[in-house]
């Protein structure tokens, strides 16, 4: 059997590395009507501190893989492992937070203390609560809508409401399922500003369900490009955008990962990677035939 030849090859990372490892997962529904196999076949490993975005047409299951990897459904075959561990140990051990379609705020609590819900569980002491509660609203631009109730507030901030709530314990993992949906243009761009400086400020890992090629181009390391009936991954599209729109400290980021970091800058919707990339996961997506050896395209 020949072995790989370097120890630094993709398939030797060890598993603490890894975030989340997907492994030939199928999903049937049994419904009134019938099986719905809204997965097939699902293989997908997000690492450590890696921003991967799902993209595809709706109903191509990219909500039931977060489901599955949030433990909030299971997969009819085949395994998901959490930092190593199972869906539900994970769940238990708080590995991840969680910002879905729908903000899920509790209506009876204000949005202070719909944020701090996560540190309560954790048993986080007040004054460490109300410290980091004022930092996450203050970050998302609600600090003044603390003592609000949810239905004061409009469908984009409950959103921002949720995704505080999601950050409060600084987890490993965040899953997002279309988080920013709701949101106008402008909270739009600055959110996901915000989510990429976040992300990498913390180390955590994402995995981010978006309808918008262009959202997940700005925020992903990988985009994966779903298609329909049953769910299966078509490609999987790594970002090229190292060097874009960089500004003056461009020699830095000499490390790949480094400069596609750091070069999530507001100027870089407008650099032409940014575009090619675009160009990139729309073809994806469409099943139109790419040139072989295109820049940054990764068939599977
Ligand atoms: N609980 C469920 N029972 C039956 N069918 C479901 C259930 N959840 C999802 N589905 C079906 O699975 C498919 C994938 O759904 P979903 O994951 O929500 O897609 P997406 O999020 O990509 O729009 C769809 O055909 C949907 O109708
Ligand atoms: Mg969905």
């Amino acid at each position: 059997m020949s072995a790989p030849e370097t120890t630094a090859a993709p398939g030797t990372i060890t598993e603490p590395a890894i975030a989340v490892r997907v492994s030939s997962v199928d999903k049937v529904f049994e419904t009134q009507g019938g099986r719905v196999h809204a997965l097939e076949g699902i293989d997908l490993s997000v690492a450590a501190g890696e921003f991967v975005s799902l993209i595809g047409p709706s109903g191509c299951g990219k909500s039931t893989l977060m489901r599955l990897i949030a433990d909030l459904d299971a997969p009819t075959s085949g395994s998901i492992a959490v930092f190593g561990k199972t869906p539900t140990r994970a769940r238990l051990d708080q590995e991840y937070g969680i910002a879905f379609q729908q903000a899920g705020l509790l209506p009876w609590r204000t949005v202070a203390a719909n944020v701090a819900l996560p540190l309560e569980l954790h048993g986080v002491g007040q004054a460490a609560r109300r410290a980091k509660v004022d930092e996450l609203l203050d970050m998302v631009g609600l600090a003044e809508f603390a003592e609000r109730y949810p239905d004061q507030l409009s469908g984009g901030m409950q959103q921002r409401v949720a995704i505080a709530r999601s950050l409060a314990e600084q987890p490993r993992l965040l899953l997002m399922d279309e988080p920013f949906g709701a949101l106008d243009e402008m909270t739009r761009e600055k959110m996901q500003a915000d989510l990429v400086r976040i992300a990498g400020e913390t180390g955590a890992a994402v995995v981010f369900v978006t309808h918008s090629i262009p959202e997940a181009v700005f925020l992903s390391d990988r985009v994966v490009v779903m298609s329909p009936r049953p769910g299966r991954i078509r490609e999987i599209v790594p970002m090229r955008l190292a060097g874009a729109a960089a500004g003056p400290a461009d020699g830095v980021g000499a490390v790949e990962g480094a400069a596609t970091r750091a070069a999530r800058t507001e100027g870089l919707r407008e650099d032409r990677s940014f575009f090619e990339m675009v160009t990139a996961v729309r073809e994806a997506l469409h099943g139109a035939p790419v040139a072989t050896g295109a820049r940054g395209v990764e068939t599977r």
